[in-house]
Protein backbone atom coordinates (compact mmCIF):
# COMPACT_ATOMS: atom_id res chain seq x y z
CA UNK A 1 0.00 0.00 0.00
CA UNK A 2 1.40 3.36 -0.68
CA UNK A 3 -1.07 4.91 1.82
CA UNK A 4 -4.35 5.17 3.35
CA UNK A 5 -6.35 8.02 3.28
CA UNK A 6 -7.68 9.60 6.66
CA UNK A 7 -9.62 7.09 9.41
CA UNK A 8 -13.42 8.15 8.30
CA UNK A 9 -12.09 10.96 5.53
CA UNK A 10 -15.14 11.07 2.81
CA UNK A 11 -14.63 11.74 -0.74
CA UNK A 12 -16.76 13.56 -3.24
CA UNK A 13 -16.40 16.59 -6.19
CA UNK A 14 -17.50 20.00 -5.65
CA UNK A 15 -18.92 21.93 -8.62
CA UNK A 16 -20.15 25.81 -8.82
CA UNK A 17 -23.73 26.69 -10.72
CA UNK A 18 -23.03 28.99 -13.17
CA UNK A 19 -20.04 26.91 -14.00
CA UNK A 20 -22.07 23.83 -15.20
CA UNK A 21 -25.67 25.07 -15.24
CA UNK A 22 -25.69 26.65 -18.31
CA UNK A 23 -29.27 28.67 -19.22
CA UNK A 24 -30.06 32.24 -20.56
CA UNK A 25 -29.82 33.96 -17.19
CA UNK A 26 -29.57 37.94 -16.65
CA UNK A 27 -26.34 37.99 -14.36
CA UNK A 28 -22.79 39.29 -13.91
CA UNK A 29 -20.85 36.85 -16.17
CA UNK A 30 -23.60 36.34 -18.33
CA UNK A 31 -23.01 40.02 -19.10
CA UNK A 32 -19.47 39.60 -19.01
CA UNK A 33 -19.39 37.12 -21.87
CA UNK A 34 -21.68 39.86 -23.70
CA UNK A 35 -18.60 42.42 -23.09
CA UNK A 36 -16.01 40.37 -24.48
CA UNK A 37 -14.12 39.20 -21.13
CA UNK A 38 -14.16 35.38 -21.61
CA UNK A 39 -10.86 34.73 -23.62
CA UNK A 40 -12.52 31.77 -25.67
CA UNK A 41 -15.76 32.61 -26.32
CA UNK A 42 -17.49 29.89 -24.14
CA UNK A 43 -20.65 31.54 -23.93
CA UNK A 44 -21.78 30.61 -19.96
CA UNK A 45 -25.34 30.02 -20.99
CA UNK A 46 -24.85 26.86 -23.12
CA UNK A 47 -22.66 25.70 -20.12
CA UNK A 48 -22.29 22.34 -20.13
CA UNK A 49 -26.45 21.70 -19.39
CA UNK A 50 -26.06 19.87 -15.74
CA UNK A 51 -29.58 22.04 -15.47
CA UNK A 52 -30.93 19.91 -18.00
CA UNK A 53 -28.53 16.60 -17.53
CA UNK A 54 -28.65 16.64 -13.20
CA UNK A 55 -29.83 13.28 -13.06
CA UNK A 56 -27.68 11.45 -15.22
CA UNK A 57 -25.00 13.76 -13.63
CA UNK A 58 -25.82 12.31 -10.13
CA UNK A 59 -26.52 8.62 -11.07
CA UNK A 60 -22.88 9.08 -12.72
CA UNK A 61 -21.48 10.59 -9.47
CA UNK A 62 -23.10 7.03 -7.76
CA UNK A 63 -21.97 5.18 -10.09
CA UNK A 64 -18.53 6.61 -9.15
CA UNK A 65 -18.70 5.78 -5.69
CA UNK A 66 -18.82 9.31 -4.24
CA UNK A 67 -19.76 10.24 -1.07
CA UNK A 68 -19.79 13.59 -1.15
CA UNK A 69 -21.39 16.67 -3.87
CA UNK A 70 -20.47 20.18 -3.01
CA UNK A 71 -22.53 22.12 -5.29
CA UNK A 72 -24.02 26.03 -6.05
CA UNK A 73 -27.47 27.82 -6.37
CA UNK A 74 -27.65 29.81 -8.91
CA UNK A 75 -29.26 33.61 -7.55
CA UNK A 76 -30.46 35.31 -10.48
CA UNK A 77 -32.37 31.89 -11.24
CA UNK A 78 -34.16 31.68 -7.92
CA UNK A 79 -34.43 35.38 -7.52
CA UNK A 80 -34.72 36.28 -10.87
CA UNK A 81 -36.08 39.93 -9.46
CA UNK A 82 -35.55 41.19 -5.93
CA UNK A 83 -38.11 39.61 -3.62
CA UNK A 84 -39.73 37.34 -6.51
CA UNK A 85 -38.99 33.31 -6.39
CA UNK A 86 -38.86 31.13 -9.10
CA UNK A 87 -40.77 28.33 -7.48
CA UNK A 88 -39.73 25.66 -10.70
CA UNK A 89 -36.18 26.09 -10.14
CA UNK A 90 -36.83 25.63 -6.50
CA UNK A 91 -38.53 22.55 -6.97
CA UNK A 92 -35.89 21.55 -9.43
CA UNK A 93 -32.71 22.13 -7.16
CA UNK A 94 -35.10 20.09 -4.24
CA UNK A 95 -35.51 16.72 -6.73
CA UNK A 96 -31.57 17.04 -7.34
CA UNK A 97 -31.20 17.45 -3.30
CA UNK A 98 -33.76 14.67 -2.93
CA UNK A 99 -32.08 12.34 -5.65
CA UNK A 100 -28.57 12.76 -4.10
CA UNK A 101 -29.87 11.56 -0.85
CA UNK A 102 -31.38 8.68 -1.90
CA UNK A 103 -28.29 7.53 -4.24
CA UNK A 104 -26.18 8.17 -0.61
CA UNK A 105 -23.99 11.45 -1.25
CA UNK A 106 -24.41 14.24 1.16
CA UNK A 107 -25.26 17.50 -0.26
CA UNK A 108 -23.11 20.68 0.48
CA UNK A 109 -24.79 23.58 -0.77
CA UNK A 110 -22.63 26.74 -1.52
CA UNK A 111 -24.85 30.02 -1.47
CA UNK A 112 -22.89 32.37 -3.39
CA UNK A 113 -19.87 31.44 -5.54
CA UNK A 114 -18.88 34.55 -7.55
CA UNK A 115 -22.11 35.25 -9.46
CA UNK A 116 -24.22 38.05 -9.10
CA UNK A 117 -27.92 38.54 -11.10
CA UNK A 118 -27.52 41.90 -12.71
CA UNK A 119 -30.44 43.30 -10.71
CA UNK A 120 -28.21 42.91 -7.69
CA UNK A 121 -25.13 43.84 -9.87
CA UNK A 122 -27.04 47.43 -10.86
CA UNK A 123 -27.65 47.88 -7.14
CA UNK A 124 -23.77 48.52 -6.80
CA UNK A 125 -23.68 44.58 -4.87
CA UNK A 126 -21.55 43.51 -2.64
CA UNK A 127 -19.91 47.28 -2.68
CA UNK A 128 -22.84 49.10 -1.21
CA UNK A 129 -23.82 47.71 2.68
CA UNK A 130 -27.62 48.88 1.95
CA UNK A 131 -27.31 45.98 -0.54
CA UNK A 132 -26.11 43.06 1.81
CA UNK A 133 -29.69 42.48 2.65
CA UNK A 134 -30.62 40.82 -0.16
CA UNK A 135 -27.72 38.14 0.25
CA UNK A 136 -29.52 37.99 3.45
CA UNK A 137 -32.52 37.40 1.85
CA UNK A 138 -30.98 34.98 -0.84
CA UNK A 139 -29.53 32.90 2.42
CA UNK A 140 -32.99 32.88 4.23
CA UNK A 141 -34.76 31.39 1.46
CA UNK A 142 -32.44 28.94 0.58
CA UNK A 143 -32.38 27.83 4.71
CA UNK A 144 -36.31 27.66 4.70
CA UNK A 145 -36.65 25.89 0.73
CA UNK A 146 -33.83 23.43 1.10
CA UNK A 147 -32.76 22.78 4.81
CA UNK A 148 -34.93 19.95 5.45
CA UNK A 149 -32.71 18.32 2.71
CA UNK A 150 -29.26 19.71 3.28
CA UNK A 151 -27.55 20.26 6.65
CA UNK A 152 -24.54 21.54 5.27
CA UNK A 153 -23.74 24.92 4.17
CA UNK A 154 -20.90 27.04 2.84
CA UNK A 155 -22.18 30.91 2.91
CA UNK A 156 -19.77 32.05 0.17
CA UNK A 157 -17.15 30.55 -1.76
CA UNK A 158 -13.46 32.64 -1.57
CA UNK A 159 -14.47 35.93 -0.76
CA UNK A 160 -10.55 37.25 -1.47
CA UNK A 161 -10.73 35.84 -4.70
CA UNK A 162 -14.07 37.37 -5.58
CA UNK A 163 -13.28 40.83 -4.07
CA UNK A 164 -9.37 40.94 -5.99
CA UNK A 165 -10.36 39.62 -8.89
CA UNK A 166 -13.54 41.81 -9.19
CA UNK A 167 -12.28 45.30 -7.13
CA UNK A 168 -8.65 44.85 -7.36
CA UNK A 169 -6.91 43.50 -10.83
CA UNK A 170 -10.23 43.85 -12.49
CA UNK A 171 -10.48 40.85 -14.36
CA UNK A 172 -13.84 40.17 -13.51
CA UNK A 173 -16.81 41.37 -13.12
CA UNK A 174 -17.34 44.50 -12.29
CA UNK A 175 -14.11 45.06 -13.68
CA UNK A 176 -12.78 47.77 -11.13
CA UNK A 177 -9.23 48.36 -9.75
CA UNK A 178 -9.49 50.04 -6.75
CA UNK A 179 -8.08 49.34 -3.46
CA UNK A 180 -10.46 51.07 -1.18
CA UNK A 181 -13.66 48.99 -2.76
CA UNK A 182 -11.92 45.66 -2.34
CA UNK A 183 -11.22 46.39 1.08
CA UNK A 184 -15.17 47.34 1.40
CA UNK A 185 -16.01 44.36 -0.70
CA UNK A 186 -14.14 42.20 2.28
CA UNK A 187 -15.58 43.69 4.73
CA UNK A 188 -18.66 43.48 3.62
CA UNK A 189 -18.57 39.95 2.64
CA UNK A 190 -17.09 38.81 6.32
CA UNK A 191 -20.10 40.72 7.60
CA UNK A 192 -22.35 38.27 5.11
CA UNK A 193 -20.84 35.51 6.32
CA UNK A 194 -20.90 36.19 9.79
CA UNK A 195 -24.65 37.32 9.77
CA UNK A 196 -25.41 33.90 7.36
CA UNK A 197 -23.82 31.91 10.20
CA UNK A 198 -25.95 33.30 12.78
CA UNK A 199 -29.23 32.94 10.55
CA UNK A 200 -28.45 29.51 9.34
CA UNK A 201 -28.20 28.11 12.59
CA UNK A 202 -31.00 29.94 14.16
CA UNK A 203 -33.48 29.01 10.99
CA UNK A 204 -32.50 25.05 10.71
CA UNK A 205 -33.06 24.82 14.64
CA UNK A 206 -36.70 26.59 14.25
CA UNK A 207 -37.34 23.98 11.92
CA UNK A 208 -36.31 21.42 14.45
CA UNK A 209 -32.62 20.71 13.01
CA UNK A 210 -29.63 19.99 15.77
CA UNK A 211 -27.31 19.02 12.84
CA UNK A 212 -26.30 22.01 10.84
CA UNK A 213 -22.89 22.45 9.94
CA UNK A 214 -21.60 26.06 8.34
CA UNK A 215 -18.54 27.44 7.07
CA UNK A 216 -16.82 29.30 4.32
CA UNK A 217 -14.86 27.69 1.64
CA UNK A 218 -11.46 30.08 1.97
CA UNK A 219 -8.78 30.26 -0.93
CA UNK A 220 -5.66 30.06 0.25
CA UNK A 221 -2.62 29.99 -0.84
CA UNK A 222 1.32 29.49 0.21
CA UNK A 223 3.49 32.40 -0.13
CA UNK A 224 7.30 32.56 -0.47
CA UNK A 225 9.72 35.30 -1.62
CA UNK A 226 11.35 35.01 -5.21
CA UNK A 227 14.64 35.74 -3.61
CA UNK A 228 14.90 34.76 0.17
CA UNK A 229 17.88 37.06 0.66
CA UNK A 230 16.15 40.20 -0.75
CA UNK A 231 14.47 41.64 2.56
CA UNK A 232 11.78 43.67 -0.05
CA UNK A 233 10.62 40.15 -1.30
CA UNK A 234 10.49 38.52 2.37
CA UNK A 235 8.32 41.20 3.16
CA UNK A 236 5.82 40.82 0.41
CA UNK A 237 5.73 37.33 1.03
CA UNK A 238 4.27 38.09 4.31
CA UNK A 239 2.30 41.33 3.64
CA UNK A 240 0.40 39.75 0.31
CA UNK A 241 -1.11 37.13 2.04
CA UNK A 242 -1.80 39.13 5.41
CA UNK A 243 -3.75 41.66 2.63
CA UNK A 244 -4.94 38.70 0.26
CA UNK A 245 -6.20 36.08 2.74
CA UNK A 246 -5.34 35.82 6.38
CA UNK A 247 -7.03 39.54 7.77
CA UNK A 248 -10.51 38.25 5.83
CA UNK A 249 -10.00 34.88 7.14
CA UNK A 250 -9.86 36.07 10.35
CA UNK A 251 -12.65 38.52 10.09
CA UNK A 252 -14.86 35.90 9.08
CA UNK A 253 -13.71 33.20 11.20
CA UNK A 254 -13.56 34.76 14.47
CA UNK A 255 -14.99 38.34 14.08
CA UNK A 256 -11.83 39.82 14.46
CA UNK A 257 -11.07 42.20 11.98
CA UNK A 258 -7.67 43.22 11.48
CA UNK A 259 -6.40 46.50 9.79
CA UNK A 260 -7.15 47.70 7.13
CA UNK A 261 -10.51 45.97 7.23
CA UNK A 262 -13.23 47.93 9.86
CA UNK A 263 -15.38 46.09 11.51
CA UNK A 264 -18.31 48.34 10.60
CA UNK A 265 -21.44 45.81 12.14
CA UNK A 266 -20.24 45.57 15.67
CA UNK A 267 -19.80 41.94 15.34
CA UNK A 268 -18.56 40.62 18.75
CA UNK A 269 -15.52 38.20 18.99
CA UNK A 270 -16.80 35.05 18.40
CA UNK A 271 -16.45 31.25 16.59
CA UNK A 272 -18.38 31.35 12.71
CA UNK A 273 -17.82 28.38 11.54
CA UNK A 274 -18.46 24.49 12.39
CA UNK A 275 -15.52 23.49 9.57
CA UNK A 276 -12.60 24.26 7.87
CA UNK A 277 -13.03 24.96 4.77
CA UNK A 278 -9.85 24.67 2.70
CA UNK A 279 -9.92 25.58 -1.14
CA UNK A 280 -5.98 24.92 -2.29
CA UNK A 281 -4.35 24.71 -5.41
CA UNK A 282 -1.23 26.62 -5.64
CA UNK A 283 1.80 28.49 -4.27
CA UNK A 284 2.84 31.76 -5.25
CA UNK A 285 5.91 32.96 -5.56
CA UNK A 286 6.27 37.41 -4.47
CA UNK A 287 8.59 39.72 -5.32
CA UNK A 288 6.02 42.68 -4.55
CA UNK A 289 2.23 42.57 -4.10
CA UNK A 290 0.83 40.43 -5.91
CA UNK A 291 1.45 37.00 -7.86
CA UNK A 292 4.03 35.14 -9.13
CA UNK A 293 5.28 31.85 -9.99
CA UNK A 294 8.99 29.94 -8.97
CA UNK A 295 10.83 29.40 -12.07
CA UNK A 296 11.65 25.80 -12.65
CA UNK A 297 8.79 24.61 -10.55
CA UNK A 298 6.28 21.80 -11.97
CA UNK A 299 3.46 23.90 -13.54
CA UNK A 300 0.07 23.08 -14.35
CA UNK A 301 -1.81 24.00 -17.83
CA UNK A 302 -2.58 27.51 -16.30
CA UNK A 303 0.63 27.97 -15.45
CA UNK A 304 0.08 27.75 -11.56
CA UNK A 305 2.97 25.75 -9.10
CA UNK A 306 2.39 22.08 -8.57
CA UNK A 307 3.47 21.97 -4.59
CA UNK A 308 1.62 19.42 -2.94
CA UNK A 309 3.02 20.06 0.02
CA UNK A 310 1.11 23.66 0.36
CA UNK A 311 -2.59 21.87 1.47
CA UNK A 312 -0.98 20.90 4.69
CA UNK A 313 0.08 23.60 5.11
CA UNK A 314 -2.78 26.02 4.37
CA UNK A 315 -4.75 23.81 6.25
CA UNK A 316 -2.71 24.21 9.05
CA UNK A 317 -2.67 27.98 8.91
CA UNK A 318 -6.22 27.91 9.20
CA UNK A 319 -6.67 25.21 12.07
CA UNK A 320 -4.31 27.69 14.59
CA UNK A 321 -7.18 30.00 14.21
CA UNK A 322 -9.99 28.01 15.19
CA UNK A 323 -9.26 24.33 15.15
CA UNK A 324 -12.02 22.83 13.80
CA UNK A 325 -13.01 19.66 11.15
CA UNK A 326 -11.02 20.35 8.19
CA UNK A 327 -13.03 19.70 4.90
CA UNK A 328 -10.95 20.38 1.76
CA UNK A 329 -14.03 22.19 0.12
CA UNK A 330 -11.67 22.26 -3.31
CA UNK A 331 -8.37 20.78 -4.91
CA UNK A 332 -7.92 19.92 -8.53
CA UNK A 333 -5.58 21.41 -11.76
CA UNK A 334 -5.95 22.32 -14.55
CA UNK A 335 -4.62 19.39 -17.08
CA UNK A 336 -6.12 19.67 -20.63
CA UNK A 337 -4.60 16.87 -21.74
CA UNK A 338 -5.06 14.51 -19.10
CA UNK A 339 -0.94 14.11 -18.49
CA UNK A 340 -0.60 14.41 -14.79
CA UNK A 341 -4.58 14.62 -12.90
CA UNK A 342 -3.85 11.25 -11.58
CA UNK A 343 -0.14 12.54 -10.02
CA UNK A 344 -1.38 15.44 -8.60
CA UNK A 345 -3.84 13.98 -6.96
CA UNK A 346 -2.14 11.15 -5.55
CA UNK A 347 0.63 13.77 -4.36
CA UNK A 348 -2.18 16.00 -2.29
CA UNK A 349 -4.14 13.14 -1.15
CA UNK A 350 -0.67 11.39 0.36
CA UNK A 351 0.30 14.86 2.01
CA UNK A 352 -3.22 15.33 3.42
CA UNK A 353 -2.99 11.63 4.36
CA UNK A 354 0.52 11.63 6.12
CA UNK A 355 -0.37 15.18 7.76
CA UNK A 356 -1.95 13.81 11.17
CA UNK A 357 -4.00 16.80 10.91
CA UNK A 358 -7.81 15.78 11.15
CA UNK A 359 -9.15 16.07 7.48
CA UNK A 360 -12.47 14.72 7.67
CA UNK A 361 -13.72 15.53 4.02
CA UNK A 362 -12.27 15.89 0.26
CA UNK A 363 -13.78 17.78 -2.05
CA UNK A 364 -11.91 16.84 -5.93
CA UNK A 365 -12.17 20.13 -8.22
CA UNK A 366 -14.08 19.53 -10.45
CA UNK A 367 -16.55 16.76 -11.24
CA UNK A 368 -16.64 17.84 -14.91
CA UNK A 369 -15.13 20.00 -17.29
CA UNK A 370 -16.87 23.62 -16.95
CA UNK A 371 -16.64 27.21 -17.44
CA UNK A 372 -13.49 28.47 -15.39
CA UNK A 373 -14.27 31.78 -15.27
CA UNK A 374 -12.79 34.41 -17.77
CA UNK A 375 -11.06 31.57 -19.08
CA UNK A 376 -13.87 29.76 -20.70
CA UNK A 377 -14.73 26.00 -21.06
CA UNK A 378 -10.68 25.80 -22.74
CA UNK A 379 -9.30 25.30 -18.96
CA UNK A 380 -10.44 21.67 -17.64
CA UNK A 381 -10.09 20.50 -14.35
CA UNK A 382 -12.93 17.77 -14.17
CA UNK A 383 -12.77 14.16 -13.42
CA UNK A 384 -15.35 13.71 -16.13
CA UNK A 385 -15.16 14.53 -20.00
CA UNK A 386 -17.72 16.63 -21.91
CA UNK A 387 -17.97 16.70 -25.62
CA UNK A 388 -18.46 20.55 -26.72
CA UNK A 389 -20.96 19.15 -29.22
CA UNK A 390 -22.84 16.24 -27.70
CA UNK A 391 -22.63 17.20 -24.52
CA UNK A 392 -21.83 13.41 -23.92
CA UNK A 393 -20.38 12.66 -20.68
CA UNK A 394 -17.29 10.16 -20.57
CA UNK A 395 -15.23 9.44 -17.44
CA UNK A 396 -11.63 10.32 -17.53
CA UNK A 397 -8.89 7.81 -16.04
CA UNK A 398 -7.75 9.97 -12.96
CA UNK A 399 -11.93 9.57 -12.64
CA UNK A 400 -11.62 5.86 -12.56
CA UNK A 401 -8.74 6.47 -10.44
CA UNK A 402 -10.46 8.28 -7.82
CA UNK A 403 -12.98 5.98 -7.37
CA UNK A 404 -10.56 3.20 -6.86
CA UNK A 405 -9.16 5.54 -4.17
CA UNK A 406 -12.45 5.86 -2.62
CA UNK A 407 -13.05 2.06 -2.74
CA UNK A 408 -10.05 0.90 -1.00
CA UNK A 409 -9.31 3.55 1.52
CA UNK A 410 -5.92 4.39 -0.32
CA UNK A 411 -3.62 3.73 -2.72
CA UNK A 412 -2.26 0.40 -3.66
CA UNK A 413 1.10 -0.22 -5.54
CA UNK A 414 -0.51 -1.69 -8.21
CA UNK A 415 -2.78 1.60 -8.50
CA UNK A 416 0.25 3.66 -8.20
CA UNK A 417 1.93 1.64 -11.39
CA UNK A 418 -1.23 1.79 -13.42
CA UNK A 419 -2.58 4.98 -12.92
CA UNK A 420 0.32 7.59 -11.19
CA UNK A 421 4.01 6.07 -12.27
CA UNK A 422 3.48 6.78 -15.75
CA UNK A 423 3.03 10.42 -15.40
CA UNK A 424 5.53 13.30 -15.45
CA UNK A 425 4.33 17.53 -14.56
CA UNK A 426 6.06 20.27 -17.05
CA UNK A 427 8.96 22.16 -15.42
CA UNK A 428 8.94 25.54 -16.49
C1 LIG B 1 -12.98 28.54 -7.61
C2 LIG B 1 -13.53 27.73 -8.76
C3 LIG B 1 -12.51 27.67 -9.87
C4 LIG B 1 -11.28 26.96 -9.35
C5 LIG B 1 -10.16 26.78 -10.37
C6 LIG B 1 -11.52 28.31 -7.34
O1 LIG B 1 -10.88 29.56 -7.24
O2 LIG B 1 -13.78 28.42 -6.48
O3 LIG B 1 -14.73 28.30 -9.16
O4 LIG B 1 -13.00 27.05 -11.02
O5 LIG B 1 -10.75 27.67 -8.28
O6 LIG B 1 -9.67 28.00 -10.77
Amino acid sequence: MKFFIPHGMEMGVATASMQIEGGALDTNWHDWYRQGFIKDGTDPATGNDHWVKWRADTELMAQMGLQLYRFGIEWARILPRPGEVDEAAVARYRQELLLLREQNIRPLLTIHHFSNPMWFEELGGFEKRENLHYYLELVELAVRRFGDLCSDFITINEPNVYATHSFFFGAWPPGKKDLGATLAVMENLAYCHIKAYELIHRLRSEMGFRDTMVGCANHLRVFAPKNDRNPWHCLSAKLTPFLFQDALTQAMTLGVFPAPLRNFGKIPRGEYTDFIGLNYYTRSTVSGIGDGVRENSPRNDLDWEIYPQGIVECAEKLYRILPRPIWVTENGTCDNDDRFRCRYLYEHLQALSRSGLPFRRYYHWCFCDNLEWIEGNSAKFGLVQIDPDTRERTVKQAGHFYSEVIRNGGVTDEMYDKYVAGQEYDIR
